[in-house]
């Protein structure tokens, strides 16, 4: 029998557990998927936005595979922090252990201000929308809610997440699982203005084209391009020719396709009213719906202060280079913002007690297998975010799983020769811990859906450890 603990429960750990479920080579295999959290799915409950519900029901694929008789589900059980299991102690306890923990800080944007009250990182503003325990106290509905003018900073997929729900209107929000306290806090937002801002061109930004239309289908909000600034980008030089006629991958083609669209109907070479106004082209005065105006070329360096909150966004006007790169201008553009957001990518977190490369942010391996000193460790492995760095969608987790296992599996007969510990639940809670397991988890669920059903909606999340614990351990629901 084969032993393994996968630490990480969202979609590359259990792509992990999957995938040694599926496998043949080792017929008799046991998993136990550990989370701090008590609740499964990391990013997919946690990051992916509530009003992408398809997506969101990708957990009930993942749910089949936690259910698989062969695999206990162990919430509530950190490993390597202060309160939790040391991977030294675990290794103990299994043949093998995954580590699946993702990519969970935010990446530093390395400008004067960046802390200024009013900026965040869009990893807590995600994590507030998304009801994650850790967040604590709400910033968001306090305060910063109150701008009307907003900066998101980066043109990945996650700055069009963070753009989507300031510029959506709440009432449609209303029938997704997000947590009362932002329901509210966006219901009474006074953002009209959202700007997303790359420091790069539009064919070097990140966005998929799917994500991107979406903007353009918000009730009530309406989308600015600038078409100088599109014209700038050499891959738009000769806008007739597209597509086709240049070299570019097809996500960029349509991506600027779609831009394109925007730009013709912003107005093409309209006066800037754009605070700072370099070229912006607004729309009619008279709009009062919500305009999301998407900007290139701009590079933030400083974010500009005033009463002791961020007032705005002081950028340098960029160019192309020549080489997917940009240079400086010499020229700047502000851009008035008392809400700035900055989307410029994740980081995993160093977990004590297992090797780390601060530069990528990731833990140093080979085809999955952890490596000590340069040297693989037996019986250790990593898969998804922490092992290849914060960038892919859900399903780049699989390939990236089934390699880990691969290598895992050509393991196992000499992982196997040692013990394993007889069960490794009860002495997790010899050591302390108190795991949530798998009827825990469906007890949060069921305390979720009673929750929506007294506020007259679908299931709504609990948004605080307290509460989640109180629900998961509580033996009459
Ligand atoms: C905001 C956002 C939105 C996204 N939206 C989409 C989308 O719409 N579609 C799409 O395809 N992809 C989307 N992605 C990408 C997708 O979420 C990732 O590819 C995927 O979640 C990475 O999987 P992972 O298992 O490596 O990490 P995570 O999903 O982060 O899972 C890590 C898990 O490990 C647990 N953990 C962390 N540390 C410890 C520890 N020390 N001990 C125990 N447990 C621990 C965490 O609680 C978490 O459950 C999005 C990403 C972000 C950031
Ligand atoms: N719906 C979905 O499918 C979905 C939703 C959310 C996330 N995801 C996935 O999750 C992964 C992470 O997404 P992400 O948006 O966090 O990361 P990302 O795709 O890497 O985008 C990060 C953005 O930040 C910019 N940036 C980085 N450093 C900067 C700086 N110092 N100043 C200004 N801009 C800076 C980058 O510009 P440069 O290119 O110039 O560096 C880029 O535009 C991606 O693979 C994404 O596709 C998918």
């Amino acid at each position: 029998m084969l032993s393994v603990a996968v630490v990480g429960s969202g979609p590359s750990g259990v792509y992990t557990a999957q995938a040694l479920l599926q496998q043949s080579l080792v017929p008799d295999v046991r998993v136990h998927v550990l989370d701090r959290l008590p609740t499964p799915y990391g990013l997919v409950r946690y990051g992916v936005a509530p009003d992408h519900e398809k997506i969101k029901s990708l957990q009930n694929s993942l749910r089949a595979v936690l259910e698989d008789e062969r695999v206990t589900f162990v919430g509530n059980v950190g490993v390597g922090g202060a309160d939790g299991v040391s991977p030294a102690r675990l290794a103990e306890l299994y043949h093998a252990v995954v580590y699946c923990v993702g990519a969970s800080a935010d990446r530093a944007l390395a400008v004067p201000g960046e802390n200024l009250p009013g900026s965040y990182s869009a990893t807590r503003f995600v994590s507030w929308y998304s009801a994650h325990p850790d967040i604590g106290a709400d910033p968001f509905a306090r305060d910063a809610l109150g701008a009307r003018s907003a900066v998101v900073i980066g043109v990945g997929n996650v700055a069009v997440d963070v753009a989507r729900i300031l510029a959506r209107g709440a009432g449609e929000l209303r029938r997704t699982d997000v947590p009362r306290g932002a329901l509210r806090a966006l219901e009474e937002s006074r953002v009209r203005e959202v700007h997303i801002v790359g420091r790069r061109g539009p064919s070097q930004a990140r966005f998929t084209t799917k994500e991107l239309r979406e903007l353009g289908a918000l009730p009530g909000a309406r989308v600015v391009v600038d078409p100088v600034e599109l014209a700038l980008d050499p891959a738009y030089a000769a806008p007739d020719d597209l597509p086709g006629a240049l070299p570019l991958p097809a996500v960029v083609r349509r991506n600027l396709e779609v831009l394109r669209g925007w730009s013709a109907g912003s107005g093409a070479g309209a006066a800037g009213a754009v605070p700072g106004g370099a070229g912006g082209a607004p729309g009619p005065a008279a709009d009062a719906g919500r305009r999301i105006r998407i900007r290139f070329f701009l590079r933030p360096v400083e974010l500009l202060e005033r009463g002791g909150r961020v007032a705005g966004v002081r950028f340098a006007r960029t160019a192309p280079d020549g080489a997917g790169g940009v240079r400086d201008t010499g020229r700047y553009e502000d851009v008035a913002a008392q809400l700035v957001l900055r989307a410029v990518g994740y980081r995993g977190v160093e977990l004590p007690g297992l090797p780390f490369d601060p530069v990528n942010g990731t833990v140093p391996h080979a085809a999955g297998r952890v490596l000590r000193g340069g040297v693989p460790s037996p019986g250790e492995y990593v898969a998804g975010w922490i092992k290849r760095g914060p960038t892919g969608v859900i399903g780049s987790n699989r390939s990236c799983a089934k390699e880990t296992v691969a290598s895992l599996l050509a393991d196992a007969a000499a992982l196997t020769r040692r013990t394993a510990a007889g069960d490794p639940l009860a002495v997790l809670r010899e050591w302390g811990l108190r795991p949530v397991e798998w009827t825990g988890w469906l007890s949060i669920e069921r305390a979720e859906a009673e929750l929506g059903r007294s506020l007259g909606r679908g299931p709504v999340k609990i948004p605080d450890w307290a509460g989640l614990l109180a629900a998961a351990w509580d033996e009459n629901r």
